[in-house]
């Protein structure tokens, strides 16, 4: 695939300087005010002052100018403008107005990390020693930018500027619902587009080390702000993934995730399709209302 990651958002909230401390807290390095960069993929997050939260603009990266070339040719066919530069194409999405800047860029390189060692029934990958899981006080650090949900007021027309125009492949969806998990990357997803009666930006996720270090950023987060627990802990059926949903001050959700499927082999991936109860999770809390759709979504 000629997509090969997400560079960086960009997230407009009526209060920057609020957004800025819970980032902090969050873990992202913030190099400038209201630029953050996360372990392996750089700067990833801007935020910038708007009336109210949505998300701007999004990051695209390819390999070199000929994927440019395809995939402005294939916006174009769909009546999409095109901006061109040497480097780089900006198009905006006709429903939910998202700017998205597709452009060159290096391809993210992340160390291979040492898996925790974990006992289990018959298997005792560690002992004679505590988990260094229990004493670990490092403090939760986000690897990269992994996925952003949107709402869309048709979903079906953002899905086709994602995956005709801009070359997103479908991972899975949830046909009743309307929703396309999409990926432009080796994740299973770096892109959900979901209907809703306003757009807006359900959340952004990011990955983490393990599911221990969900469990810690998330603590962390919540000692002196229980109102930013939204859902978790919880492993979710699409994607596989360990998740854990906090709120920022804006109101957009933010997700601690490890152990997404990856998609390496296309013709070895069957795209799946759910219905919305049993893709939501394999196991968690039950859902709070407020995530399948946010207060102030509704007005
Ligand atoms: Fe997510």
């Amino acid at each position: 695939m000629p997509l090969h990651r997400l560079t960086s958002i960009t997230i407009g909230v009526p209060d920057v300087d609020a957004a800025r401390a819970f980032y902090r807290d969050f873990g992202l390095e913030e190099r400038e005010p209201g630029r953050f960069a996360t372990a392996a993929g750089g700067e990833q997050l801007r935020l910038v002052t708007a009336p109210r939260r949505n998300l701007l603009e999004l990051g695209i990266g390819v390999d070199d100018p000929e994927d440019l070339g395809r995939i402005a040719a294939r916006l174009e066919r769909l009546d999409v403008a095109v901006q061109r530069e040497t480097r780089l194409l900006r198009a905006t999405e006709p429903v939910t107005g998202i700017r998205v800047v597709v452009e060159m860029t290096e391809r993210i390189a992340q160390p291979a990390e040492p898996a925790l060692a974990l006992n289990g029934p018959g298997r005792s990958e560690r002992t004679d020693a505590r988990s260094p899981a229990v004493g670990d006080a490092q403090p939760a650090r986000p690897r990269k930018l992994g996925h952003v949900v949107v709402g869309s007021t048709d979903a079906a027309l953002s899905r086709r500027f994602f995956v005709d125009g801009v070359g997103f492949r479908v991972s899975d969806e949830i046909p009743g619902f309307g929703a396309t998990f999409m990926r432009c990357s080796t994740d299973h997803h770096n892109l959900l587009v979901q209907p809703a009666p306003a757009t807006f930006l359900h959340h952004t996720s990011w990955e983490m080390g393990d599911v221990d270090e969900i469990g810690r950023g998330a603590s962390r987060l919540l000692r002196d702000h229980p109102e930013r627990h939204v859902w978790g802990l919880g492993r979710h059926a699409i994607g596989s993934n360990f998740f854990w949903y906090l709120r920022d001050p804006a109101g957009n959700f933010v997700e601690y995730y490890s152990d997404l499927d990856v998609i390496v082999d296309d013709e070895l991936w069957k795209v799946r399709a759910s219905s919305g109860a049993d893709g939501l999770a394999a196991w968690a809390p039950p859902v709070p209302a407020q995530f399948l759709m946010p207060e102030d979504v509704l007005g």
